[in-house]
């Protein structure tokens, strides 16, 4: 029941809170000492430095904003990583997600990759999910600890397994994201307030009956423009081009899908299905 965490921007933040939820006990310790004063006065104990908060426990929790920030930490005592466990939670490529665990690997300590796929509310809530890989025995011996934070979605042994399949949700998260926030500006530009069309944004950006019937084409290398087709795509995507320039807004984001699509067709693949682009991509 001990545990350290290192950063404590809002994420880190939430984790130390959770761990003093379940009584755990906490050392913390952040570049800025004073955001710790929440969690101090809650009964987490501020460590003087990186390497006492290092040895306060097996477990060190971080939560950076990205590997740079988690190398000026641990480059400060890598001598107090041997025989610890770092539950790395900070995002960034899997490259640099191989080269961390590696680097701590040669210091006696173990590097666990995580994804967390909830904002700081989720943390400690039921439904949230964090990826993890690396070495699976210290996952599973210190199961209960992380389980803490979030649910355990474990994908292997591959260090930077878990930075991956969080940067692929983040490229659909962004892009994703940004387009309902493009077309809410279409949308607020004619006068319709976000609470107002809020259920048919819901119904609009469930992509779930798209994931599930393209998959296994997708797999099999099937684009039979049977259903939809990329000459459709560009026809339409000129559509909403118009119309947000109509509405005076910046086209850019549309636009880039559109250029995206009609390499596509020029590419002679305009009867094909909209998965094409899983392809074009790639040329
Ligand atoms: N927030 C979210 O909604 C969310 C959701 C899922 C995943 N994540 C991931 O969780 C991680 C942390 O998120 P966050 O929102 O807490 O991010 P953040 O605000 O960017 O994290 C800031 C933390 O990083 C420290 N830091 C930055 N540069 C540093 C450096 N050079 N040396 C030492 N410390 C440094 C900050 O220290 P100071 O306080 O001293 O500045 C602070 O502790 C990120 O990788 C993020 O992508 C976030």
């Amino acid at each position: 029941m001990q545990v350290t965490v290192i950063g404590l921007g809002p994420m880190g933040h939430a984790m130390a809170a959770a761990y003093l939820d379940k009584g755990y006990d906490v050392t913390v310790w952040n570049r800025t000492p004073a955001k710790a004063a929440a969690l101090v006065a809650r009964g987490a104990r501020l460590a003087p430095g990186v390497a006492a908060a290092l040895k306060a426990g097996d477990l060190v929790v971080m939560s950076l904003t990205d590997y740079d920030a988690v190398h000026a930490i641990l480059e400060q005592a890598p001598e107090a990583l041997a025989g610890r466990t770092v539950a790395n939670l900070t995002s960034d490529t899997p490259e640099r997600a191989r080269a961390e665990a590696a680097w701590i690997a040669a210091h006696g300590g173990v590097q666990l990759t995580g994804g967390v796929q909830t904002p700081p509310p989720g943390i400690g809530t039921p439904g949230a999910e964090t990826y993890y890989s690396g070495d699976a025995a210290a996952l599973e011996a210190h199961r209960a600890a992380l389980e803490v934070l979030t649910g355990i979605d474990y994908l292997g042994e591959d260090p930077g397994l878990a930075a991956l399949y969080y940067q692929i949700g983040m490229d659909m998260f962004w892009t994703g994201l940004t387009g309902y926030l493009h077309g809410q500006a279409l949308a607020s530009a004619h006068g319709i307030p976000a609470e107002k069309f809020l259920e048919q944004a819901v119904k609009t950006m469930n992509f779930e009956y798209f994931a599930r019937f393209y998959a296994p084409r997708i797999d099999a290398g099937d684009h039979a423009g049977d259903v939809d087709t990329v000459t459709m795509a560009v026809a339409s995507l000129e559509h909403v081009v118009h119309t947000a320039e109509a509405a005076g807004l910046d086209t850019g984001v549309p636009r880039a899908v559109l250029e995206t699509f009609r390499r596509a067709h020029a590419a002679g693949h305009g009867g094909d299905s909209l998965t094409r682009l899983t392809e074009t991509l790639k040329e």
